[in-house]
Formats: C-alpha cells, sequence, structure tokens
C-alpha cells in the first residue's frame, strides 16, 4: 500500500460507511427475514460458498494486446495460492484488476459470493480487506518501526490527524502481536530507513496486517531478499494461511516450494496448468514456456 493510496482509503472510509448501512438479506419472500438469511454488513464477505475471490472469463486489452485473456480462477478462504509465469504473463495485470486499479474489458470478479469488485473504486476494495503488497517496498522511511504500524490502522482519521491519535489496548495488542508476527519486535523504535530490504518489506506486510485484511495479494515478495530473509518470510506466510488468504506471485521456485499448496500458472493472460508445484513442474506446456529445458 502506497502513503497516497493509505491517506486515500482513510477519507474514503467515512463515505464508504455513510453509502452502505448494514443491512439484513431479505429473501424473496416479500421481504420478510427467512431462516437462512443472514447479515450483510459492509465489509463481511460471505464465504458460504467456499470461495474468497472467483475471476470468471476476465479480459482485458491495452492497445489491442490481449493482457488478460479469459481468465478464470478461485481461491478458497485461507488459502495460500502461489501463482507463478513467465514475464508478461499478465501477474501483475491480475492483480491490478482485483484491486481495481485496472478495469477489465469483460468478465466477473467477486470476493466472496455477493461482493462484485467491479463495482468498486481501489480505495473501497482496500476498505473491504483487500491488501495488496507491490513489489518495492513502500514505507515511510524517516518513521520509525513503531510509527509506521500505527499509521497504519484502520482508522477513520487523516494521516496527520492519526499521528497524534493515541491507540486503545486492542490496537496496542494487535500491534504488538504483528511486530512479533513480522520478526520486528526488537527493531521497533528503529527508523524504517536504516532497516534492511527485507525488513522493509516485513514492515509493510505489517501494515497491512494492521488493517486484519482478508486477502493479501503479494507481488514478488523475495525478489531481492538475502537466503535467510527468503526463508523466513516463508514462515511468516505459513503462519498468516488459514487466518488470511493470500495470492503469492514469486520466481522463486524453492520459496514456492516452501510455501505452496496449489500452484496457478499463468502464460498469455489465463492459467495455463494449477496442481501441485511437483504437477505443474512435470507438465510439458509449462516445462516448455516457463521452467525450460
Ligand atoms: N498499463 C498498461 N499499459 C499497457 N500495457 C500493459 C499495462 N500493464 C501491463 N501491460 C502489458 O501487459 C502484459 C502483462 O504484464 P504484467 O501483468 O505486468 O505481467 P507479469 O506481471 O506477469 O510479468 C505485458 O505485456 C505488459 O507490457
Ligand atoms: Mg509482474
Amino acid at each position: 500500500m502506497t502513503p497516497e493510496l493509505m491517506e486515500q482509503n482513510a477519507r474514503h472510509l467515512d463515505a464508504y460507511r455513510a453509502a452502505h448501512p448494514p443491512k439484513t438479506g431479505n429473501t424473496e419472500s416479500g421481504g420478510r427475514t427467512a431462516a437462512f438469511s443472514r447479515l450483510t454488513i459492509p465489509g463481511e464477505v460471505d464465504t458460504t460458498h467456499g470461495r474468497i475471490l472467483y475471476l470468471e472469463d476476465v479480459s482485458v486489452s491495452f492497445d489491442g494486446f490481449k493482457a488478460i485473456n479469459q481468465l478464470s480462477l478461485d481461491i478458497a478462504p485461507g488459502e495460500l495460492r502461489c501463482i507463478i509465469g513467465p514475464n508478461g504473463a499478465g501477474k501483475t495485470t491480475m492483480m491490478d484488476i482485483i484491486t481495481g486499479k485496472t478495469r477489465p474489458d469483460a468478465g466477473r470478479v467477486f470476493f466472496g459470493s455477493t461482493i462484485d469488485l467491479l463495482r468498486y473504486k481501489e480505495a473501497d476494495i482496500a476498505q473491504m480487506g483487500i491488501g495488496r503488497k507491490f513489489q518495492k517496498p513502500t514505507v515511510f522511511e524517516q518513521l520509525t518501526v513503531f510509527e509506521n504500524l500505527e499509521l497504519a490502522l484502520k482508522t477513520n482519521k487523516a494521516v496527520t490527524q492519526s499521528m497524534l491519535f493515541k491507540l486503545d489496548s486492542t490496537q496496542s495488542d494487535r500491534l504488538a502481536e504483528v511486530l512479533h508476527t513480522i520478526h520486528l519486535s526488537e527493531s521497533v523504535s528503529r527508523q524504517a530507513g536504516f532497516l534492511s530490504h527485507g525488513q522493509k518489506q516485513w514492515l509493510e506486510i505489517g501494515m497491512l496486517l494492521m488493517q486484519d485484511p482478508k486477502l493479501l495479494l503479494l507481488d514478488e515478495p523475495v525478489a531481492g531478499m538475502t537466503d535467510e530473509e527468503t526463508e523466513r518470510t516463508a514462515e511468516l506466510f505459513l503462519s498468516l494461511k488459514g487466518k488470511h488468504s493470500l495470492m503469492v506471485v514469486e520466481h522463486d521456485m524453492s520459496f514456492i516450494n516452501t510455501i505452496s499448496d496449489i500452484v496457478t500458472v499463468l502464460c498469455d493472460g489465463s492459467v495455463l496448468a494449477q496442481g501441485t508445484l511437483a504437477q505443474v513442474q512435470a507438465d510439458e506446456r509449462v516445462i516448455e514456456v516457463y521452467l525450460g529445458r
């Protein structure tokens, strides 16, 4: 999440809440509340159909070039899905579409079974609980680790105001928990600019975690990390699995091997293969376009 986007989110939150008051899901039985009705709370994702993210026949072209081509893909709640594929396959563009940065020309994109993501703006989507980590770390270099995490708390205050606001005990507990998760408890007072590349990446993941996202999209999170940092990141992701749903784009095969259950191979904007890493690595088409012989 970029600082601009974070500030934008804070501003959008009030508007979003005002526009989406909590309501009970009415059935077709004359508006009466039936036994099966669920509370549909804004931000609550309905995963009763077993899917937190659902893409169907999504396509987008840039100047006639189909970057995403009838892409269909879904992810289960708590799943850690790995996405691999050659450069230009459309991995980042797919994340742009899910997060509302890019509008597809066709297709459906759902968060749970009820939230049509194509109807929402980027800031609203972040607010609903889809966190995104871009490849380059974007932390506030002049602020401490603590201040960065504090700033990332879900709050409807503008960034400048929220620097003055005081954490309540639940928020302090959450901050301590996140610090521990991202292995930065001992660096809490350090200025973020002095952290290593890997630590900055963890801090940014921590900033996303402060907002307790339901779905986390991570684009090449271990690029540029040392082997030790990469191993720690694998542990971190495994610890997040189950509590959050994750979509991880990576090229580092040993990292993928450590963390993956299901691997999806993207190529030319659609799914070329899917299965365990061993299965996709044995797939002739995958070897041809990506892994090489
Ligand atoms: N905003 C854009 N305008 C034009 N072309 C784009 C844009 N975004 C991505 N592309 C093109 O779409 C293709 C897929 O890119 P990308 O999603 O970045 O692939 P990956 O992340 O898998 O390497 C590439 O050919 C890229 O040049
Ligand atoms: Mg990319």
